[in-house]
């Protein structure tokens, strides 16, 4: 194996400027005006070529020497002198809990016609592996929003898969080096505004769009490259997409790199991560969910977090075809949303829309038919993967969580010094009341925001403000591939981790954020002194650049702020 040299993110001297002139190969009117004038995108690239050495070279002043080394999460949990080993290149695409290898290790204890192969996995630590996630051959800054939405670099996800299955449907072409997104999916050939369209049609009956049917947080499951979602935002409609991991390889990350949010889940048999009554609309369209199966267990899921009022957007083929078993579905379907005491509001061009109404006298009824049990469909009966505490937050509390974090943005942006466009992908580890992000609102950022399961359940206070989040448990790795966000939040997050065991101790919260790290993208810690020191001096091994600051917290009292870069290196 060999070393691998560096570009620092705050040493600019090993970057070959080059410019890409995508303006010639995609039309400039477009660009023109997605760019204003002068438009060109600059990308850094790695210089060094040095393939035999087996240190590392920094341009700068320090020297770090870390390994290229397949190393294991061992424990106790030692770090090398030279610094965390970097997993060998082909590791580049390595998410932890979903993982084939591993997944497929477990393949004779789940149940693969309920699909939960598809689910998250996560190794125990023995079987995790403990070494920095390298990019791919070729790597290049991802291209910045709003271009991204219909260009990425090819190198980056480097995957023909999609294009060959998908091209026909317009998900995505290849094109020199770039995909290009034009827009479609199966169900929307013609581009998904035109889609979105017809949708607002079919809950308007003719008169609206979506926004005016009342949706404004939507639910896209089985999310293909996004596009619906990107195509949403100019109506102000917040999309959660997911979608597994499986034969559609890569789709999230496609997404992601596209600077749409979206994350790796599968519907299965656990609970999605998301808060009851979330969302006015939740989208299927060929999501390749089988809704009719289980006695509609998954529809119940839905109707758990769908708002009541919200829609159910079906288009698939038993909406609209009559041959095969689809009739038989489509019946199945009919009488498991009328049990639930949704009503069919329209069914035409291939798409059926439901919508969960608000009838205690409808449930009662059907309940005492024996058609529904209620309590199951209030509590739900899937897997609970997270238990829901309350927590009770005065108006004060919350104003004046939200004037504390538009300060503290302010002052974020001013210590990063980046421009504007550079952050897109966001990520707030611990959100709270989503101050944070709320105050990134009028940024062009997306931000997913997380609520550890061992905090109190302020995620349904995050999705009442009109903004999207999930649960996660930072004891594991999160659903996404490496290298997906531009910047990370971690308000006294390891510092409320520090006793919940071996598996979620700094370092391997660390690893975690670089692993889902852009090069170049960075991770603001504050917390108290102990934490900031022990990340301090651990940086360095990670291969971060940390700047120290010290902002007022809530109460006034000064607190440590680190700004943590990581920076951009490739094996060589
Ligand atoms: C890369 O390698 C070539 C030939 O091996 C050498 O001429 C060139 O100077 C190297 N470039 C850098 C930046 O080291
Ligand atoms: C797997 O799930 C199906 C329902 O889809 C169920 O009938 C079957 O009993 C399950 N198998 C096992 C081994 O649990
Ligand atoms: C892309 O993948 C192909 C085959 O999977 C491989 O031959 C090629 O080297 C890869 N290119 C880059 C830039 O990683
Ligand atoms: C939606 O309805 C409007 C008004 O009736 C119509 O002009 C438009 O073509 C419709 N759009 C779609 C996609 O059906
Ligand atoms: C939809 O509009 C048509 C024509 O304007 C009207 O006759 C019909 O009653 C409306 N349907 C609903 C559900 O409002
Ligand atoms: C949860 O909320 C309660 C009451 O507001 C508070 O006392 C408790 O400390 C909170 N728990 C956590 C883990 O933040």
């Amino acid at each position: 194996m060999g070393g691998f040299s560096m570009g620092s993110a705050f040493n600019s001297r090993s970057g070959l400027l080059i410019m890409v002139a995508l303006m010639l190969m995609a039309g400039s009117f477009y660009f023109g005006t997605l760019l204003g004038n002068n438009a060109s995108i600059y990308v850094s690239q790695l210089t060094s070529n040095s393939s035999s050495s087996s240190s590392i070279s920094v341009p700068g002043s320090s020297t770090f020497t870390n390994k290229v080394a397949l190393t294991y999460r061992e424990t106790p949990l030692t770090i090398p002198e030279s610094g965390v080993n970097v997993c060998p290149l082909k590791f580049n695409e390595y998410i932890p809990c979903h993982d084939i290898a591993y997944v497929h290790t477990l393949l004779r204890s789940l149940n693969v016609s309920r699909r939960e192969e598809l689910e998250r996995h996560c190794p125990p630590p023995d079987k995790r592996l403990f070494c920095l996630v390298p990019p791919p051959e070729d790597y290049r800054l991802p291209i910045k929003w709003p271009i991204s939405r219909d260009y990425v670099w090819r190198s980056n996800v480097n995957h023909t898969h999609l294009a060959e299955v998908k091209g026909g449907q317009n998900w995505v072409h290849e094109k020199d080096q770039l995909w290009w997104f034009p827009g479609g999916g199966t169900h929307f050939k013609h581009g998904a505004p035109e889609y979105i369209q017809r949708l607002g049609n079919l809950t308007t009956n003719e008169t609206g769009d979506l926004r005016s049917a009342g949706v404004f947080q939507v639910l896209d499951v089985g999310c293909g490259v996004a596009s619906f979602s990107a195509y949403l935002l100019p109506l102000d409609i917040h999309t959660m997409s997911f979608a597994p991991k499986d034969g559609h390889e890569n789709q999230i990350q496609f997404a992601l790199e596209r600077g749409i949010g979206a994350m790796i889940s599968a519907i299965a048999t656990k609970q999605l991560p998301y808060p009851p009554n979330s969302f006015e609309m939740v989208h299927c369209s060929r999501c390749r969910v089988d809704w009719h199966e289980n006695d509609g267990i998954l529809l119940k899921e839905v109707n758990r977090i769908l708002r009541y009022n919200g829609y159910f957007i079906y288009s698939a083929p038993p909406a609209y075809r009559k041959d095969k078993d689809f009739p038989v579905i489509w019946d199945k379907l009919v009488s498991l949303t009328s049990a639930m005491c949704w009503k069919l509001i329209a069914r035409k061009v291939q798409t059926a829309v439901w919508i969960k109404q608000e009838d205690d006298a409808c449930l009662q009824q059907n309940a005492e038919a024996k058609l529904i049990d209620i309590w199951k469909l209030l509590s739900d009966n899937l897997v609970t993967a997270f238990i829901i505490l309350h927590a009770g937050i005065s108006v004060e509390v919350f104003t004046e969580d939200s004037q504390f974090w538009q300060d503290q943005v302010r002052n974020y942006w001013k210590l990063m010094n980046v421009k504007g466009t550079e952050i897109r992908n966001v990520m707030d580890m611990n959100a709270y009341l989503g101050g944070f992000s709320a105050a990134l609102s009028k940024r062009p950022v997306w931000v997913m925001n997380v609520v550890p399961m061992t905090m109190n359940n302020t995620l349904s206070a995050i999705y009442d403000r009109g903004l999207l989040g999930v649960f996660h448990d930072w004891c594991e790795p999160f659903s996404t591939y490496p290298r997906t966000y531009d910047l990370l939040h971690a308000n006294h997050l390891l510092s409320h981790y520090k006793n919940h065991g071996e598996s979620c101790k700094v370092e391997d919260i660390m690893l975690e954020m670089d692993r889902m790290l852009r090069p170049q993208g960075f991770v603001i810690i504050r917390d108290d002194e102990s934490i900031t020191s022990r990340i301090r001096d651990l940086a360095p091994k990670f291969l971060w650049e940390v700047e120290s600051h010290s902002l007022q917290n809530k109460a006034k009292k000064d607190e440590t702020v680190l700004i943590c870069r990581k920076k951009f290196w490739s094996i060589v």
